[in-house]
């Protein structure tokens, strides 16, 4: 398997051996690491960071991944680069490709990771985009991997705005990997249907299955992991709150959706979560809507059966495990 050069825009552009081969990879580095083994394979190299939204795990994940793999980070924050205020992404990649190994990129549409990944002449790591979020799934699958030892056949249900980068993103990780995906909430909250439709032919070919659902109980039924995300994503307007709050609480992630899911099921979310009073927005949601929890109880989050931790910190080996990948595995390694 030889992924050097390749971009990571997005799960689609890869086959279920290549995603496997990722995560053999992610794990094989997350074993090292905890060992003590040194992984420098990238010594002398450099990757630029660019986040046009905030980040905590994603950025974190990348810089120290690319320090374990010896190289440097240059990190431009959402204001302090020209990208697209004063420089076109198409000039962006191209200055970028002659100073750096790799580029990983968080902004706002799909199309400018694709625009920026068209001209550098270096990898290009989609961070995040509204559509997709792919760096998540590998760190996802990777989890449920560990905890169930297989992904084939494993029920997951997303509930919650499942037509943004997370409930697409999943939506097409399980089509790839043979497991069977839930979308649960209310209908205006599901998958773009094109996507629904592309993921249904992949479906078709891994023993994948694909259910949209307004039913808690039917989409819950029998899950295996049970899935949610913010309901408003970065770059959202505020005022679209009230509205998401009263569509979607009834999705939220509670003891009773729990309970109707397999007895073994876990509780996974990508981060951060409003699951308390604990943050700014968190407080300000209470005082002006009257709750204090949004997309999953408290309860559930801190729960025997939330593996978030767990999830968060794959984010770091399967980053490391995408750049390894992207600028070559060592032939020793192999
Ligand atoms: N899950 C995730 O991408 O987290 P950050 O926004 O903190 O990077
Ligand atoms: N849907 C969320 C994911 C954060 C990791 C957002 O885009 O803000």
């Amino acid at each position: 398997m030889d992924l050097k050069g390749r971009d990571f825009l997005k799960l689609l552009d890869f086959t279920p051996e290549e995603i496997t081969y990722m995560l053999d990879l992610a794990a094989d580095l997350k074993e090292k690491k905890k060992k003590g083994i040194l992984t420098e394979w990238h010594k002398g190299k450099n990757v630029a960071l660019i986040f046009e939204k905030t980040s905590t795990r994603t950025r974190c994940a990348f810089e120290v991944a690319a320090h374990d793999l010896g190289m440097g980070t240059t990190y431009l924050d959402p204001s302090g680069s020209q990208i697209g205020k004063k420089e076109s992404i198409a000039d962006t990649a191209r200055v970028l490709g002659g100073m750096f190994e790799g580029i990983e990129y968080r902004g706002f549409g799909q199309d400018i990771v694709d625009e920026l990944a068209g001209y550098a002449p270096v990898p290009v790591w989609n961070g995040l985009t509204n559509e997709f979020h792919p760096t998540q799934m590998l760190a996802d699958l990777l989890t449920i991997r560990e905890h169930f030892g297989r992904l084939e056949g494993i029920k997951l249900t997303y509930m919650g705005d499942a037509r943004y980068n997370m409930g697409n993103s999943l939506m097409v990780a399980c089509a790839k990997m043979g497991m069977h995906f839930a979308a649960c909430t209310s209908k205006k909250y599901f998958p773009d249907s094109s996507l629904v439709e592309e993921c249904g032919k992949i479906a078709a070919q891994t023993g994948a299955s694909i259910l949209l659902t307004e039913d808690v109980e039917e989409g819950t039924r029998d899950a295996d992991v049970v899935y949610t995300d913010v309901w408003v994503s970065m770059g959202e307007p505020d005022e679209v709150w009230e509205e998401r709050i009263r569509e979607l609480s009834p999705y939220q992630v509670n003891a009773a959706a729990m309970a109707n899911a397999k007895p073994e099921a876990v509780f996974m979310h990508c981060l951060p979560a409003f699951h308390d009073l604990k943050t700014k927005i968190g407080k300000e949601i209470k005082e002006k809507f009257g709750i204090g929890e949004m997309e999953v109880t408290d309860e559930v989050f801190e729960s025997e059966a939330s593996i978030v931790f767990e999830e968060a910190e794959n984010r770091m080996h399967t980053i490391k495990a995408v750049m390894a990948a992207t600028l070559g595995v060592p032939k020793e390694r192999e």
